[in-house]
């Protein structure tokens, strides 16, 4: 996954180029480059490394010309390397292209371009492409495009240039996000919104097949057959503030700290006036529709899955109806019963990561009913799904996930209750009761986000440990994995999550003197049973930190130290009892100095396999 730029109009192309890159960098960072016509050639200059590192190359002898295009990469084909890095050209420099995705037939491609004479400089898959359009070239660009079209599989979103016809750019996607941000006099095309939003918040989101060519002062959308396309403007809602830290040090403390009013966003157009019942205007379901299911599953990746298993903890809990949970990438490969009496749920922050999108897709082929819960307007899970429900999160930046997480439980506990409002398998006055400890979620949030101190001691005293385990019960145990990945995602820590029952069975055995363990008990069912687990592996001199709620007296008898987090239903802890997991991770990878908001190896959007 990679974030790509273009820029045509008056002013130079650079400025927009290295600021778009600049809010693309959570897509990958391993490589940077940009591509600028100069009114005579094109020059292409790039760099492995942060954009940083190409900003330094090009100061004080920037490329110069108002036609441009860039990218920022995240490995596939062919290791970081300058030569890797993108754009990509032909042979004889007229023809430049940025890429998002995966050529799969580019092997094939690259044999007979070779065979024709085209002699290639890298070992990306994307290379093809500039040769391919080189050879198919007669003199009509957009023809051209069109036949490499025709010719490459694949994923893509893509901007070629071209120095025979300097005046435009032409951009195409197929299940890769691309936008076009539509300024005065000068229009941008984006992987993302927060890469044009300091420019324009009127953009045209590109479907998959839709080719477009963009002027300074005009933009023609085709179809896959050519046929010219209406489209309808996106006005941005969010602000380019809303895409900046803010102040803080970095995106993920600023999206923590953003999570009160994430959910309040999330869930504040969902509940009835009276504050009885859950709204779903996107979804209007009859009993007969959710009688019409036998099978719920919820399918999504990394942290998404997680928020996924606590939402068929509330689906079965509220409305009791069965759901199965699966991480997508195993989901699309076990031939899985799915048949138009199946409810497939997507789960997914970005709305594009692969696996997931392909879950969706085979689904559907297959007759599944389909919901997402997704964070991004316009997404291609969106697009894909039959219903959608937006968490309204705002942008996600980091790349460790955490108000997604959070807004997407709130839509799992709404969609329960109001699942359990038609199938009438609770009371009024439960959902009601529910729907009003729900209200003080917001708030809860924001007091625990106040006590931050401690967690920064715990971070100091245990952050150089090579290992970490988590351990809970129940609700418990899904937020324990939560918190682990957190952890090891930007600390590089070793941890783990068990369910606690589950020591004995082996893990216990790696459990020995000064061995941090957290400890989550808010689970009334299993509180007793959790604090057997809390003494076992404190008896083999492991250091415990506790996470219960105000009103437990009784857990830091037995823990070295106790985090507590506001009273309310324990179904709704787990919104409460993330918090100090997310701020532990963030604070221990601050002690060890890790690059917070750019984690070695991982992006922020998943888009190949
Ligand atoms: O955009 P998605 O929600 O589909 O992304 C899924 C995972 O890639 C994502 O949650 C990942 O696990 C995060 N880095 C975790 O913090």
């Amino acid at each position: 996954m990679c974030g790509i730029v273009g820029y045509v109009g008056d002013k130079q192309a650079v400025g927009f180029l290295l600021e778009g890159l600049s809010k693309l960098e959570y897509r990958g960072y391993d490589s940077a480059g940009i591509a600028v016509y100069d009114g005579a050639s094109i020059r292409v200059e790039k760099s492995v490394g942060r954009l940083a590192s190409l900003e330094e190359k090009i100061e004080g002898n920037m490329p110069k010309g108002s036609l441009g295009i860039g990218h920022t990469r995240w490995a596939t084909h062919g290791r970081p390397s300058d030569r890797n890095a993108h754009p990509h050209t032909d042979c004889t420099g007229d023809f430049v292209v940025v890429h998002n995705g995966i050529i799969e037939n580019y092997l094939a491609l690259k044999e007979e371009l070779i065979e024709q004479g085209h002699s290639f400089k890298s070992e990306t898959d994307t290379e093809v492409v500039a040769h391919l359009l080189e050879e198919v070239y007669h003199g009509d660009f957009e023809a051209a495009v069109r036949e490499v079209l025709r010719r490459v599989e694949g994923s893509y979103s893509l901007v070629f240039m071209s120095r025979q016809q300097p005046d435009c750019l032409i951009c195409t996607k197929k299940d890769n996000p691309l936008i076009i941000g539509l300024g005065d006099g000068e229009n941008f095309i984006a992987s993302d919104i927060p890469a044009i939003i300091q420019r324009t918040r009127r953009t045209f989101i590109l479907n998959d097949g839709e080719v477009a060519v963009v002027r300074k002062d005009s933009i023609a959308i085709t179809n896959r057959l050519g046929e010219p396309v209406t489209k309808k403007v996106f006005e941005v809602n969010w602000n380019a503030e809303a895409a900046e830290k803010g102040g803080y040090e970095h995106f993920m403390l600023k999206e923590i700290n953003e999570q009160p009013k994430a959910v309040r966003d999330t869930m504040s157009q969902r509940i009835s006036k009276d504050g009885n019942s859950v709204l779903m205007e996107e979804l209007k379901w009859t009993k007969e529709y959710l009688n019409s299911f036998n099978k719920v599953y919820i399918v999504a990746c990394g942290t998404a899955y997680h928020a996924g298993l606590v939402g068929k903890f509330y689906i079965e809990k509220l409305a009791r109806i069965i759901v199965e949970v699966d991480v997508a990438s195993e989901f699309r490969y076990r031939n899985p019963i799915v048949d138009e009496n199946t409810l497939l749920i997507v789960v997914s922050q970005s709305g594009e990561t692969s696996d997931t999108l392909a879950a969706l897709k085979e689904s559907r082929r297959l007759g599944a009913k389909t919901l997402a819960i997704t964070n991004v307007v316009g997404s291609s899970i969106a697009r894909e799904a039959d219903q959608v429900l937006y968490t309204w999160a705002g942008p996600e930046i980091a790349v460790a996930s955490t108000k997604a997480y959070t807004t997407q439980l709130i839509l799992f506990f709404m969609l329960a209750l109001y699942m359990a409002e038609i199938k009438e398998s609770q009371t009024r006055e439960r959902i009601g009761q529910l729907i009003g400890m729900l209200k003080n979620i917001p708030a809860q949030i924001s007091e625990t986000l106040s006590d931050v101190e401690p967690i920064k001691t715990f971070a100091r005293k245990y952050g150089f440990n090579e290992d970490v385990f988590y351990i809970g019960r129940s609700l418990d145990y899904d937020v324990a994995l939560e918190g682990s990945l957190k952890l090891k995602e930007i600390s590089y820590i070793h941890a783990e999550a068990y369910a606690a029952g589950e020591l004995k069975h082996g893990t216990l055995a790696l459990i020995v003197e000064g061995v941090p363990v957290i400890a989550l008990a808010t689970q009334k069912s299993v509180y007793e049973k959790t604090l057997s687990n809390i003494k076992e592996v404190k008896a083999r001199d492991a250091v415990v930190i506790g996470i219960a709620a105000e009103g437990d007296d009784e857990l830091q008898k037995y823990v070295d130290h106790v985090i507590k987090v506001p009273e309310t239903d324990e179904l709704l802890i787990p919104l409460l009892t993330v918090v100090p997991l997310q701020l532990l991770a963030y604070y221990a990878a601050i002690t060890r100095g890790c690059d917070v908001d750019k984690p070695r190896n991982l992006a922020k959007s998943v888009t190949v396999e």
